[in-house]
Order: C-alpha cells, then structure tokens, then sequence
C-alpha cells in the first residue's frame, strides 16, 4: 500500500508574519489519525520557522530546490546537508521551473537527485512536458528521458527512496488541470517504466500529480489508480484549500 503524500511548494512566496500563521493553521487542520503524508516546501529562509512551528506535529517540511555540491564556493547556493540540519525530510527535485527558468538540463537534476539521497533525503523528482511537446504526441518520449538519466546514473535500486511528481507545464499555475485520465495515462506509463527495470520499486513508488490541483479538483485526480498525491503550488498558500486536499487524499 502507497501512502498519500501531500506536498505544498510554496515557490517564491510569503513573510515571515503569513507564513507563520499559514504553518499555525495548516498544522492545527492536519488530523494525526490521517492516512495521507502531508510536506510543505517553504523559501529557504522561511525553513527554520517551518521547523519551529512543525516540530512535534504530523507535518514535515521540505526544500524546493538544493545544490549539487555539499559545500564550498558556491555563492548563493544550499545544500543537502543544510537542509538535512534544519529538520527538511524532502526536497524537490528538478521542478519545470527550475528547468525553464534557471537552466538545470537532465544531468544537472540527476545529480541534485544524488545529492539530494546523499544527504539522506528523499527527492521529489518532477517531470513533465510542455504543451507543445503534448501537442507533438512527445509526452512519453520526454517524461521517458527525464526519468532514464536519473536511473541511468542512480540505479533503479535509488527510487526506493524517491517520490516522482508528474507535472505537465501546461498545468503549472495556469488553473488547466490535466483530466484525471490524461493524468493517469502518464502515471502509468511512468510506473510501467520503472516496472521494466524492477516491478517491487514501481509498485512501491509513489507517483505525485502537480498543476492546478485544488480542493475541488483533488477528489477525482486521487481516485485514479496510479496517482498517489499532489505537488500543490498555489493552492498550498491556502491552509484551506491545501487542508481539503490533504483529506480527499487520506
Ligand atoms: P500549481 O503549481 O499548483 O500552482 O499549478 C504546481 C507546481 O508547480 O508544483
């Protein structure tokens, strides 16, 4: 059995004083009976307070990005290890915006991938296609190459430890959610991929989808076979919207 897991990636947003009571509201919402894992990705910054407010509760935290390197002289950087020291249990990994945005190619995300297990975390892998590479029927060919760098280096022993997130750029921050069955055919094609390598692993994994999921889309992306959860952006700003995701997962 998969456990539901529910991860809020906050991307660039919120002060000290929202964040706050956003942790406050989304930790008092959490019910310590529930079935579904919930993560919230805060900015850096913000980490030592997620840290504070979660501590002893059913919530984890996690990190939206790290570095390759465990230290040194990389400017602006955070690594693993540094995540690891502020209570972080996941880090995202390879995220579309990290990809469009800021340059990480597949060998660069594989090995954020490593650093992220090196450090004893578990990675959040994102893949996904954009809307034109939909529309040019290249959805499984992408989402097949982003994964096979990561095992072609990691081993498929390394999914063990790893949760994938299906996220279609389309999708992301556009309120164009993919259809529960366009979600489920990538999911699939994403775990019978892993299942040719080692069928314990892809049976095990568990396989997030992310663009626009809210709380009154959730239910029927969940009830799909092969989706295990989300990767909520925007509306894990919300300690509502995100609560009510949470409980169609558990
Ligand atoms: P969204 O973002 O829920 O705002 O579409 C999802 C993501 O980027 O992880």
């Amino acid at each position: 059995m998969r456990r539901p897991l529910v991860a809020g990636n906050w991307k660039m947003n919120g002060s000290r004083t929202e964040s706050a009571a956003l942790l406050e509201r989304v930790k008092k919402g959490m019910s310590s009976a529930s079935k579904a894992e919930a993560v919230v990705c805060p900015p850096y910054v913000l980490i030592p307070l997620a840290a504070e407010k979660l501590a002893g509760s059913v919530v984890v935290w996690g990190g939206q990005n790290l570095s390759a390197h465990k230290s040194g002289a990389f400017t602006g950087e955070i690594s693993g290890p540094m995540l690891k020291d502020y209570g972080c249990t996941y880090v995202i990994v390879g995220h579309s915006e990290r990809r469009t945005l800021y340059g990480e190619n597949d060998a660069l995300v594989a090995e954020k991938y490593g650093a992220a297990q090196a450090a004893k975390l578990t990675p959040i892998l994102c893949v996904g296609e954009t809307l034109r590479e939909r529309e040019a029927n290249q959805t499984e060919t992408v989402v097949a190459r982003q994964l096979d760098t990561v095992i072609e280096k990691h081993g498929i022993g390394s999914f063990k430890n790893a949760v994938i997130a299906y996220e279609p750029v389309w999708a992301i921050g556009t309120g164009k959610t993919a259809t529960p069955q366009q979600a489920q055919d990538v999911h699939r094609f994403i775990r019978s991929r892993l299942a040719s390598r080692d069928e314990a692993v892809a049976d095990n994994i568990r396989i997030l989808y992310g663009g626009s999921m809210k709380g009154s889309n959730a239910r029927e992306l969940l009830a799909q076979p092969d989706i295990d959860g989300g990767l909520i952006g925007g509306a894990s700003l919300q300690a509502e919207e995100f609560l009510m995701i949470c409980r169609a997962a558990d």
